[in-house]
């Protein structure tokens, strides 16, 4: 079991967090060469990276499993998100892989994987296996919503999965089975990117703040498909009841790259605090902005079928596409991490590489 894993210590340089809910990890994480043998391509220089080869179920079987698994885990936090195509591997495995690579990553003690607060109880799959399916969405569920009825702009749907939870996720991985012949592209976007456009007097003004997150809505939507809401313990004892709110800093560290991300997004996030209505909604258009404006800050992945995307939560968003009539389904398991906390010795992405 690699080292790095151990108790983090209380600065007076990190903002937010929750006692409970710490990282196990007191340093970023360094990558060993596990994954070299495969061979890779960064898919933008921003963000995203597809493997060739890699087949998780035999990554599960294998000696070095601990080791690889942990490697993949620093490549998905320092590239946002990995692509492995064609994958032969059951829910119950993804559930497996989806609880180590959080343990590998250094989640705190009481994270586990999320149950959503929309799952149906007694659900086939399992509690921590989301179906994501073209059928839900029909019915209004997730965030698709607000496509139709409150804007008609694709990228209304960026997001970041569970952030209106007071221990958010770490990462999240989706396996697509199911898909039309063209269309339901995703595309994922880089929080660290969106960090480096801003001036340092705006990143300075933003790491003072927190922001609220809000999925209240969801309260309609489990009545509309007819589910109770999940309220019992969503995967963290913090993360429990009908209240589907949490505050958050708007610029987080990850943990496990040591690299300040910006942490509001367009699905959940309502408002910054501590400024008036008026400045919080233009400080969050700007950001949404910045986001959904700058192509260059995103990866568009074309699914085939069985391929899995898995990404880090802290530090991305990403956006489905609902560009198609014909079915597309997939699973999806969310981890859960820390509770978000800024630590203000830790750097930007642009800074920490050109010093390396
Ligand atoms: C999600 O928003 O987690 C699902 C993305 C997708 O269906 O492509």
């Amino acid at each position: 079991m690699p080292t790095a894993i151990e108790n983090s210590t209380t600065s007076m340089s990190i903002r937010g967090g929750h006692e409970q809910s710490r990282p196990r990890i007191a340093r970023p994480l360094e990558y060993t060469g596990a994954l070299d043998t495969f061979t890779h391509n960064d898919l933008t220089p921003a963000i995203g990276r597809e493997y060739r080869g890699v087949q998780v179920a035999e990554i599960l079987k294998s000696d070095e499993c601990d080791r690889i698994i942990q490697d993949l885990a620093v490549t998905i936090s320092k590239r946002g998100v990995v692509f492995l195509r064609n994958q032969d591997l059951t829910p119950q495995e993804m559930r497996q892989f989806g609880e180590k690579l959080s343990v590998l990553a250094g989640c705190p003690e009481s994270s586990a994987l999320h149950v959503h607060p929309l799952t149906e109880e007694g659900s086939e799959l399992g509690d921590q296996i989301s179906v994501i399916s073209s059928d839900k969405q029909k019915k209004g569920g997730g965030l698709t919503h607000q496509l139709s009825d409150t804007s008609r702009f694709a990228s209304a749907g960026w997001h970041t999965d569970i952030s209106f939870e007071r221990v958010p996720s770490d990462y999240a991985m989706l396996k697509i089975h199911t898909l039309p012949e063209t269309g339901g592209d995703t595309l994922w976007a880089s929080g660290y990117e969106i960090y480096d456009r801003l001036s340092s007097q705006m990143a300075g003004f933003l790491e003072g703040l927190t922001a609220t997150h809000d999925a209240n809505f969801f309260h309609d939507e489990a009545r509309r498909l007819g589910n109770p809401l999940r309220k019992g313990v969503r995967g963290s004892p913090l993360n429990s009841g009908e209240n589907l709110t949490a505050v958050h800093p708007v610029i987080r560290t990850n943990p496990v790259t040591g690299w300040k991300s910006v942490f509001v997004n367009r699905g959940f996030t309502r408002r910054i605090n501590g400024v008036t209505k008026d400045e919080s909604d233009v400080l969050l258009q700007y950001l949404f902005n910045l986001v959904t404006q700058n192509h260059d800050a995103q990866v568009r992945f074309k699914w085939n079928k069985n391929d899995m995307a898995i990404w880090d939560n802290r530090s991305t968003w990403h956006c489905a596409t609902y560009d198609y009539a014909e079915a597309r389904a997939g699973d999806r398991v969310c981890s859960l991490g820390e509770a978000p906390y800024l630590d203000l010795q830790s750097k930007s992405r642009r800074q920490a590489v050109a010093e390396n």
